[in-house]
Parts: structure tokens; sequence; C-alpha cells
């Protein structure tokens, strides 16, 4: 039986938002799933704690992109914070769902967030919560 898609998945797959990279990036995060190979980088621009821009490329699957270009929509113009509260599976509701077996794409943007806003608070030398938020998804 052929996979089934929602219509927002096939349209954010066609039409992805937001992709490319942002030059001069404050933050960039990238990770890849072993398993499948598929890879997202993810670049963001921050401004006074807020999400003014996020561009993303990914490698990957039409779930990865789809939930790459949701991902980037749910999280510009939030600040670092709420932003945090984005998960996986605010983005495969957004996304109007995903099959069960491709669950991890969306994870792989969850991922990807967290990994460039790791890096943004390294390199900014500021504290943001990222542990509970890593507890939240091994749960
Ligand atoms: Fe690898 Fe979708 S199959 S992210």
């Amino acid at each position: 039986m052929p996979m089934e898609y929602s219509e927002k998945v096939m349209e954010h797959f066609m039409h992805p938002r937001n992709v490319g990279e942002i030059e001069n990036a404050d933050a960039i995060g990238e990770v890849g799933n072993p398993q499948c190979g598929d890879i997202m980088r993810l670049y963001l621009k921050i401004e006074d704690g807020k999400i003014t821009d996020a561009k993303f490329k990914t490698f990957g699957c039409g779930a990865a992109i789809a939930s790459s270009s949701m991902l980037t929509e749910l999280i510009k113009g939030k600040t670092i914070e709420e932003a945090l509260k984005v998960s996986n599976k605010l983005v495969e509701e957004a996304l109007g769902g995903l099959p069960a077996i491709k669950r991890h794409c969306s994870l792989l943007a969850e991922e990807a967030m967290l990994s460039a806003l790791e890096n943004y608070s390294k390199t900014h030398n500021i504290k943001i919560d990222l542990e509970s938020k890593k507890r939240k998804m091994n749960k």
C-alpha cells in the first residue's frame, strides 16, 4: 500500500519555505540520522533574543524537507524560549500528521534547532535551558 502523506506535507515538500543559507548567520545547527543518512542544516538569525530569520538545507527525504520547512515557519519571529517549545510533535501536527515510520524525520528538524541554539549559547556565552528540553525529547 502506498504511504499516505497529508496535503500539507506534500505542499511543503513541493514548495518548501525558507530554503537556503543565511549569510553571517548567528547560529548554525547540523544533524544527521545515521540510519537513513539524511542531513539537515539550519541557519538562524537572532536579534535581541528573537529569531528573526531561519533557513535550511536538507539532504533528505520528502518528510524531512517538509518538516524543515514547517519548523522554520514555526520558529520565525519567536523568542528563543518560545522556540524551545516547538517540538517535533508540533511540527508533525502542523503538517497534518506523518506516517509512523516517518516520525523520525520531524525529529531531525527539532534536533537541528537544538543544535543551532546550543551553538548559539556557546558562541554568545548565554545560558539556554536545553537540558530540560532534551530530557523531554528522550521521553
Ligand atoms: Fe531520513 Fe526521513 S528518511 S529523515
